[in-house]
């Protein structure tokens, strides 16, 4: 083939090239060392002397024309490549947006949230502790010696003989008394998850407790019943009645149960308090003067109150709630009925 049909040849193929890759073929096809240009040089030996510097001249003409001709190309596709990308990705702002639902809070949290906000207007501050404690805290130092018979109503999971899932939050008791620095008073709430080797419908191997510890000079029974009523008036309303009952906790002297007006009935008996018009709330009662000794505290000059509420029971007995294993396994269909949206 001669130069002109060699550009013919070029010219037919490139018109049929529509793709990046094409063009790049029949650059590669001409231009490259052993393309159809390189021959056509290769030629130049057969060429007769005096036409050599004519043909080699028509030659890298041809070569400049198809070098040039296919940067054009080129730069026409990527404007089009370019165009169709940006074609594609226009984005419609009129288009309506994803809807995404924010989270609501969980009863049990909205509960701690509640009272927390209560005790911590009344001074107290919050205190936490290990899920995981000693028995130490947990039993002895609340005089629960290792073979106190009230330790049956507690058991709960050991991961050694001296270390154990908390089986109540009253560990905190503890734990704030011996780090306190024994001549200021203690007004702590401790809110957190308890265990125990409990399991039907009102009772799971884990629940909520909010623990309340308050220690000072000339502290009284009525400072408890006082603080209780108070409680008990801001989160289920001022028309609510308080009524104690005598109990036995080792840890308290003398020790208490406390039962509020049935929310739902308000005292009269209804299915909710079963005919009771009562709901029974906490365990609380006075420090125990061995329990104020053992962190530190001479009974003769501090004395204390302190009480445990179980949270999970509240929330049961406020929306009705069957079975207690619903407050932890997290199915939505239980979780959206307490949205506020
Ligand atoms: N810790 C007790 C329980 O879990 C409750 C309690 C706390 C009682 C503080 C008295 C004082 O049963």
């Amino acid at each position: 083939m001669n130069i002109e049909e060699i550009k013919e040849e070029y010219l037919s193929e490139i018109e049929k090239a529509n793709s990046l890759d094409e063009v790049n073929e029949i650059k590669n096809k001409y231009l490259s060392k052993k393309g159809k240009v390189s021959e056509l040089m290769g030629k130049m030996k057969d060429i007769v002397a005096d036409k050599k510097a004519s043909y080699g001249q028509a030659v890298n003409t041809l070569k400049t024309f198809i070098s040039d001709h296919l940067d054009s190309i080129k730069d026409n596709l990527e404007t089009k490549a370019l165009n169709e990308k940006l074609e594609r990705e226009t984005i419609d702002v009129t288009m309506p947006g994803k809807n995404y639902s924010a989270a609501t809070k969980h009863p049990l949290n909205k509960l701690v949230d509640d009272i927390s906000e209560v005790f911590v207007g009344l001074g107290y501050k919050v205190a936490e502790g290990p899920e995981v404690e000693k028995d130490l805290y947990n039993f002895e130092m609340l005089n629960l010696p290792k073979d106190h018979p009230a330790r049956d109503m507690q058991d709960t999971f050991y991961v050694d003989v001296n270390t154990l899932l908390r089986t109540h939050t009253s560990p905190v008791q503890a734990r704030t008394m011996e780090a306190s620095s024994k001549d200021e008073p203690i007004r702590i709430i401790c809110p957190g998850k308890v265990f125990r080797k409990d399991d039907d419908a009102t009772h799971s191997h884990q629940f909520m407790q909010m623990e309340g510890l308050v220690i000072g000079k000339n502290v009284t029974m009525s400072d408890l019943k006082g603080t209780l009523d108070y409680f008990m008036k801001q989160v289920f309303g001022q028309d609510k009645t308080i009524r104690f009952r005598s109990s036995y906790f080792p840890f308290t002297e003398p020790s208490v149960e406390v039962d509020v007006s049935c929310t739902s009935c308000g005292g009269k008996g209804c299915n909710l308090c079963k005919g009771s018009g009562w709901m029974e709330i906490l365990g609380a009662g006075m420090v125990h003067p061995n329990v104020l000794r053992m962190s530190g505290f001479d009974p003769e000059v501090y004395q204390g109150f302190a009480f445990g509420i179980g949270l999970d029971r509240i929330i049961m007995l406020q929306y009705g709630i069957d079975d207690i294993k619903r407050i932890y396994t997290n199915d939505l269909r239980f979780l959206n009925q307490f949205r506020r949206d």
